[in-house]
């Protein structure tokens, strides 16, 4: 009798939990979710299908405006140009999406990406100086030679071979490129023999895997992950320990080496805003503090690494890709590289000069969004006044911009080709939300034009010295496969040095 009580009160709990949280809602359509997975099993996500692609098929099911279960998470998914557009520029009703706030604080509930109100507002105003142009092309030689040191790694191998590693390489050459940057520390990243050996490269590369699970899993596990994993929490030790010493050091350092390094390495500019008596600010409103804390500072470093590092590496792997499928487009490259001063050496004034370089940037950027969306959470309900779907406090948006970017609705030129030419011509004035990898409103990506400059430098230093060849259907084929980024799957070239 007690059993039976017991077994109806647990079918009962799921109904009501089924009932109020894996149902279709508000009159949005959508695949009807199961319990507790949502949509994820239906969809085939958990057999490696790309939110990019599963959202392509959904949109041509379900139309500009419709719900997906990422497990528990409910994602009301907004594809019309002007819902968009709406979304990014009420910023009073569309706060940072829950997941980088709720799901990314579980690793750093300091760091820049997961702040809202005045606390991102303090860390804003310290962090936005770090990114000005003027600081951004200061480290035009460093990103050269990061990519010289690449270039004649490749010079070793047998013209023959076929680089099925382009996605490791590349985020090789990213770290390297962070590691200076931020820290003016080589990670040793790009050298040869065993790049693990590098106590601090191998701790970045495990706290990244860390971020791949948390993003996606409940919070609950993410936060039994980091206090239980091992490899975790060595991981986040040793960052500590480093980027502490790189405060001390620099805290010890003379005034005058100390003006000079805020120029162009992140982490000094951050510890020029350390609070003198952090207990007393802590003890202040958020209205009135000032500067960061040492714990901040750390955080922020981090949050820089995951948002800046593999999204930047992602696009470049894919780069490559496209020129090893597309050699005409590469040939025009290389033409314009030779027609603005062939084999001098690379300079600014050059670099600026090379737009149809930037075309093709743009085009890759367009056909595989290093990120394949973002996110914002309602905290206030509203209408959409495209689609008039009425939404309410609390609802989870994705904006899909892979999806944007290869709507034929928002493109002259069939969106499907790979056509860096569009932006010259018939495409020159795309609707303004088609294309924006970097997101856009309030919440927009801080790194956008270090992410576009390293993209620029690396991509025109390569292009000067070597051609990539296609590999072959198999070796070469794309996909996708998602992790932080949308990464390609198969990525296989020949490197020829002319
Ligand atoms: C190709 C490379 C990159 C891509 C595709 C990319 C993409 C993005 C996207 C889509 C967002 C969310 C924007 C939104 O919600 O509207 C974002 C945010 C952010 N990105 Fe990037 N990013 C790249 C490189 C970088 C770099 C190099 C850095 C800095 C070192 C960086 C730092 C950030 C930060 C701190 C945020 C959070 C901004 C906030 O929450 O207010 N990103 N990025
Ligand atoms: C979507 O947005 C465009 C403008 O970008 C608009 O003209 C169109 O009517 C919208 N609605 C639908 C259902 O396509
Ligand atoms: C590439 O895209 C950016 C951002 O949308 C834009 O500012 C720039 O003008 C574009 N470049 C070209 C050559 O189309």
């Amino acid at each position: 009798m007690l059993i039976l009580l017991i077994f109806s009160v647990i079918i009962l709990l799921i109904l009501y939990i089924k009932n109020k949280y894996f149902t279709l809602r508000d009159h949005i359509l959508g695949l009807s979710p199961h319990f507790l997975f949502g949509n994820v099993i239906q969809s085939g996500f958990v057999y490696g299908r790309s939110r990019a692609q599963i959202f392509e098929e959904y949109k041509q099911r379900y139309g500009d405006i419709f719900q997906f279960f990422f497990g528990p998470i409910r994602l009301i998914v907004v594809s019309n140009t002007t819902d968009v557009q709406h979304i990014f520029t009420h910023r009073n009703i569309y706060e940072q999406g829950y997941l980088f706030t709720e799901q990314f604080s579980v690793l750093f509930p300091s760091g820049f990406i997961t702040l809202t109100g005045s606390k991102h507002k303090r860390h804003a105003a310290i962090a936005m100086p770090l990114f000005r142009r003027a600081r951004i092309i200061d480290n035009f030689d460093l990103i050269v030679d990061c990519t010289d040191k690449l270039l004649s790694n490749w010079r070793i191998s047998s013209s023959q071979h076929i680089h099925c590693d382009i996605v490791a390489q590349c985020q090789n050459l990213l770290l390297q490129i962070f590691g200076l940057i931020s820290f003016d520390y080589d990670l040793e990243a790009l050298d040869q023999d065993d790049p693990s050996k590098n106590e601090l490269t191998k701790a970045l590369h495990d706290f990244m895997s860390a971020c791949e699970l948390v993003l996606v899993a409940p919070r609950i596990l993410g936060v039994m992950y980091t206090k239980l994993s091992r490899r975790h929490r060595r991981a986040k030790s040793i960052i500590t320990r480093y980027i502490y010493q790189m405060i001390d050091n620099e805290m010890t350092a003379s005034e005058e080496s100390r003006a000079q390094r805020k120029r162009t390495c992140l982490i000094a500019s951050l510890i020029a805003s350390l609070q003198e008596d952090e207990e007393m600010e802590a003890k202040k409103s958020e209205n009135e503090k000032k500067g960061l804390s040492r714990a901040e500072v750390l955080q922020e470093m981090l949050a820089f690494m995951i948002a800046g590092f593999e999204t930047t590496s992602t696009a470049l792997a894919w780069f490559i890709h496209f020129m090893s499928k597309y050699p005409h487009v590469q040939q025009k490259i290389k033409e314009e590289l030779i027609k603005t001063g062939g084999e001098q050496d690379l300079t600014l004034n050059r670099l600026d000069s090379l737009v149809y370089l930037d075309c093709a940037i743009n085009e890759s950027l367009r056909y595989a969004p290093p990120a394949d969306g973002t996110m914002r959470t309602l905290i206030a309900d509203d209408r959409l006044p495209e689609c008039g779907i009425h939404l309410h406090k609390g609802d989870n948006i994705f904006i899909p911009f892979y999806n944007l970017a290869h709507d034929e609705r928002y493109w002259s030129i069939d969106p499907k080709l790979f056509y860096p030419e569009r932006f010259l011509n018939e495409d020159k004035n795309h609707h303004l939300y088609a294309l924006i990898p970097f997101g856009s409103g309030h919440r927009q990506c801080i790194g956008q034009d270090l992410a576009r400059f390293e993209l620029k430098v690396i991509i025109a230093r390569m292009m000067q010295q070597v051609t990539f060849i296609d590999g072959g259907p198999t070796v070469n084929s794309g996909g996708h496969i998602t992790s932080m980024t949308i990464l390609p799957k198969n990525v296989g070239v020949g490197i020829e040095f002319a």
